[in-house]
């Protein structure tokens, strides 16, 4: 909504500035230009707008499973120069309002991509330690969050999760033991998460049951390897979104992604609106009902 409260309001500072050109309107338009009458206006109007949008889209079907790469962190922080670490804060933050946002569209599974192996082997040390104490924050503060109780949301963590501190290891705990019984939503949280070695983790499983004779070669099939996933209790993506511009998969869900719609979209991850939420599934619904399932 920020981006297109943005371009709106350049679009009336340019037309009031136009305005100024004639002296007899300089007034009314220096008034128009500064005024919060002006900023209202536009958000009343984005309001309405993604509103309508969200009345069109719980018309059709949903996705059942809604996947992110929750890109942009870093970039959305350089362009407003603040620190690397604030934008990494605003991203934890802007997942939790996303997380309403899809439970409040009835939409039970939801799947995030926070960590990656390779983002292990890249990023400094210091720029881990900070976000492995947003991990820690964010779950302890998901797993006292009233709303996850209230709606009985299931919160698990999967990837190669002995690669991770044990702060985060013990917020995984918590908060999947104090959510264990539910099974309403869903939320997959991807940590050390790659996909090539979910596969790898998947095939050594296989293999294990396999050279242990309780399994013949003939028995490993798609779904063999799709029960051996990180992801075996989830059903696979319908929609996957990736912010912030990048036109990749990234090594997320290699496997799962096999048939779910693709939506990119330029803003960074801490700008991710409601408004491009509904787009995304939009775009979702009318692929959908252009292809059929
Ligand atoms: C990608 O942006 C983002 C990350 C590597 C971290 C994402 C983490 C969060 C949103 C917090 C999640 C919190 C919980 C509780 C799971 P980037 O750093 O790659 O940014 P860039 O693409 O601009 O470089
Ligand atoms: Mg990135």
């Amino acid at each position: 909504m920020g981006r297109t409260r943005r371009a709106a309001g350049r679009r009336i500072d340019s037309l009031a500035k136009w305005l100024l050109k004639f002296r007899i309107i300089a007034i009314p338009a220096r008034i128009i230009a500064g005024s919060s009458l002006a900023w209202s206006l536009v958000s009343r109007t984005d309001r309405i707008r993604t509103n309508r949008l969200k009345d069109k889209i719980l018309k059709d079907t949903r996705p059942e499973h809604i996947s992110i790469i929750m890109d942009g962190n870093r970039r959305f922080a350089w362009s407003r120069e603040i620190e690397t670490k604030v934008g990494h804060e605003r991203g934890k933050e802007k997942l939790k309002q996303v997380m309403d946002w899809v439970l409040d569209l009835n939409i039970q599974y939801l799947s995030v991509y926070a960590l990656s192996t390779e983002n292990i082997k890249e990023r400094s040390q210091e720029e881990l330690n900070s976000l492995y104490e947003l991990y820690t924050e964010g779950l302890n503060e998901m797993a006292n969050d009233p709303k996850i109780h209230n709606m009985k949301v299931k919160v698990q963590a999967v990837g190669r999760l002995e690669m991770l501190p044990e702060n985060v290891r013990n917020a995984i705990k918590n908060i999947e033991e104090k959510t264990s019984s539910y099974s309403d939503f869903l939320f997959t949280v991807c940590l050390a998460y790659g996909g090539r070695e979910e596969i790898v983790d998947a095939v050594r499983k296989v293999a294990d049951e396999h050279s242990k004779g309780e399994i013949t070669l003939e028995e490993i099939d798609t779904k063999k390897i799709s029960s051996k996933l990180y992801t075996a209790n989830l059903p696979d993506p319908d929609l996957v979104i990736r912010t912030s511009g990048e036109e990749r998969i990234s090594n997320f869900l290699l496997w799962q992604i096999a048939y779910s719609e693709l939506h990119f979209t330029d803003v960074h991850w801490p700008s991710f609106s409601k408004q491009d939420l509904y787009e995304a599934i939009d775009s979702y619904q009318s692929r959908r009902r252009r292809y059929g399932e």
